[in-house]
């Protein structure tokens, strides 16, 4: 430390010292502030996963996960949406509250050295087994994608059908990994969505 900062810093200390009640009071509604807001917020960020914990809440958390891309060469897209399945899945949420898009054009490439397994890192496991395909191939679309966030399965083409049928007090995750640039989310073929 050079003896400029180390003035300031003494200083720093000084001046705390003398406003010692100043700054336990600061302390203190920082404490107040602080607490309620971390109990209220983790519990909500956490709870979704853990909900068989909290009977009182009968929220339910539904999932969106859409690779918009296809072909071997964007594999990390379909991977990172397999992944995301499995991280949903062992945290609680159930197949009918998760709702995924994905080509499905990648575990069964003769590209894949491990056929019908689809991994998310190197020597990883498999996160392909049990990903619901609701969504594959020509079903991956923007329309679709719309109408399964609107609720609205009159307007779903082809697929699954399943649709985001929430309650009010329900919570809503989306995952889309995809190529996009300002304002664009697309890939190669299905999806464009531009930001109006
Ligand atoms: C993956 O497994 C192979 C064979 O066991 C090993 O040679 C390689 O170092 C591993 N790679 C990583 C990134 O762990
Ligand atoms: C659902 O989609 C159908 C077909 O596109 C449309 O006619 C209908 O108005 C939509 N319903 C709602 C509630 O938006």
């Amino acid at each position: 430390m050079n003896p400029f900062n180390l003035i300031k810093f003494t200083t720093f200390l000084f001046n705390m010292a003398n406003w010692n009640i100043v700054f336990q009071l600061k302390l203190l509604l920082l404490i107040v502030f602080v607490v309620p807001y971390s109990k209220a917020t983790r519990p909500s960020l956490f709870h979704p996963f853990g909900s068989t914990n909290e009977p009182q809440d009968s929220s339910t958390t539904w999932a969106v996960l859409v690779a918009g891309s296809n072909g071997y060469e964007n594999y990390r897209h379909q991977a990172d949406v397999c992944h995301a399945y499995q991280i949903l899945k062992r945290g609680g949420l159930k197949d009918e509250n998760i709702i995924v898009f994905m080509y499905d054009d990648i575990a069964n490439d003769p590209n894949n050295p491990y056929p019908g397994v689809i991994i998310n890192r190197p020597n990883g496991s498999d996160v392909y087994a049990g990903v619901p395909k609701d969504y594959t191939g020509e079903s991956v679309t923007a329309d679709n994608f719309y109408a399964v966030l609107l609720g609205n399965a009159t307007a779903v083409k082809g697929g699954s059908g399943k649709v985001v049928a929430s309650q009010p007090d329900d919570k809503i995750f989306v995952y889309f990994t995809d190529h996009g640039g300002p304002g664009v989310l697309c890939n190669q073929v299905f999806i464009f969505i531009y930001l109006e």
